[in-house]
């Protein structure tokens, strides 16, 4: 007996991969995961257990509580992107969100463009729904390329493009202009736009563009998002979609037969802790800044070429002048000096010549991977 093609024709994230083998070496400084090293904001915490006391422990609606939808409505306006409550699918993190647009949106066959370097689910996800990925190469400052992606438009006629900014694995953010220059390229299509900013909390910039904030594509967008990030909370799982209404109810049918509603402790506890939680992530981003800024005058001053991301948690620098393959470099670098960083080549064929070095670690162990990047650089240039 066989398990499906579909899942037969998916992997395990190269991320987790590379993880396990961390693993096996003994003593080993991983500075590969994708969740912030802070606490949950204490409101959070506060809330939770009053949560409990409260009993609010059983099924919320298959949408989620109001008042937590009403708090990410205000939220989102922040950044002058207009949901109402009715228009919001409170999920089970970023993840079961994204799945259930995907299981909604895609038929057999849908081609689905994704980016490339990016984050490994959209693959997966197109593929397990049983369409077809599209990749489009993000030029060299991982912005995306609008004249091969008009081509790829005009000759595929996809269903759907995946738009990830703040990026992972790279840091990245929309531009003014490259976000205009979509607009300008989507407008009249007749594609699904989903726009995964679960990062969008996590900017070292004044500046936010999304292609969600234009009211006439509305009609296109669907908006993932999520807490895991935000409040450093990835246990808790904690995410949520927005989509004009004739798409959140498809979308709402998928996610009740997936987990029928997020967990509703956690609900209620960002709901009530929200305002509170907000101000402490703030005090996250400035560190996340400091951490950025380290990584990137240490990189530099080995001589790695590296693009300055303005957002999320990641440096993607590229290696390839050292001659070695992503998977090689990784792998010989976890070896000889016990510390692990991600191989591009886990985000797809875009991602090779670069590795993803996550900085959601304390200075400590940043500094000590950074020293022992130093010193494999400087033995191979011998
Ligand atoms: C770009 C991107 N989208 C979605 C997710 C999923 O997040 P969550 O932990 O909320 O499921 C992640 C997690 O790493 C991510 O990097």
């Amino acid at each position: 007996m066989n398990l499906s093609d579909r899942v037969n024709s998916i992997e395990i994230s190269g991320i987790r991969q590379f993880y396990n083998k961390v693993r096996k070496v003994d003593g080993a400084l991983s500075l590969t995961l994708g969740e912030p090293d802070f606490n949950v904001p204490s409101a959070i915490k506060r809330y939770m257990s009053e949560a409990l006391d409260k009993n609010i422990t059983h099924y919320t609606s298959n949408e989620g509580l109001l008042s937590l939808r009403e708090k990410i409505s205000s939220y989102l306006d922040t950044f002058k992107i207009h949901y109402d409550p009715e228009e919001i699918c409170v999920t089970v993190g970023g993840s079961e969100g994204l799945s259930s647009v995907f299981g909604a949106i895609v038929n057999p066959n849908d081609k689905v463009l994704i980016p490339s370097p990016g984050y490994p689910a959209y693959s997966a996800l197109t593929k397990l729904y049983g369409g077809c990925e599209l990749q489009y190469k993000l030029k060299d400052d991982f912005s995306i390329d609008i004249e091969n992606l008009k081509k790829l438009i005009e000759e595929e006629k996809p269903k759907a493009i995946v738009i990830s900014y703040p990026s992972n694995p790279t840091g990245a953010t929309l531009s003014k202009k490259n976000c205009l220059e979509l607009y300008e390229l989507l407008k009249d299509k007749e594609i699904f736009i989903i726009t995964d900013e679960i990062y969008s909390g996590i900017v070292y910039e004044d500046e936010y563009n999304s292609l969600a904030q234009f009211q006439d594509l509305r009609d296109k967008i669907i908006y993932v998002s999520g807490f895991s990030k935000l409040f450093s909370m990835t246990g808790f799982r904690l995410g949520y979609v927005c989509a004009t209404s004739k798409y959140i109810k498809g979308i709402i049918k998928y996610h009740q037969y997936n987990v029928s509603c997020a967990h509703s402790a956690t609900q209620y506890a960002v709901a009530e802790g929200f305002d509170e939680a907000l101000i402490e992530s703030k005090r996250y981003v400035e560190e996340f800044k400091k951490r950025r800024d380290y990584i990137i005058e240490r990189l530099q001053s080995m001589g790695i070429d590296t693009y300055v991301p303005g957002g999320a948690f990641y440096v993607f620098p590229c290696i390839k002048k050292y001659g070695m393959s992503s998977q090689e470099f990784c792998e010989k670098f976890l070896n000889q000096y016990k510390v692990a960083i991600v191989p591009g080549d886990a985000f797809s064929s875009g991602g090779e010549g670069f590795v993803r070095i996550s900085y959601a670690y304390s200075m400590e162990q940043l500094k000590y991977g950074m020293d022992k990047l130093e010193k494999f650089i400087n033995n191979h240039n011998k």
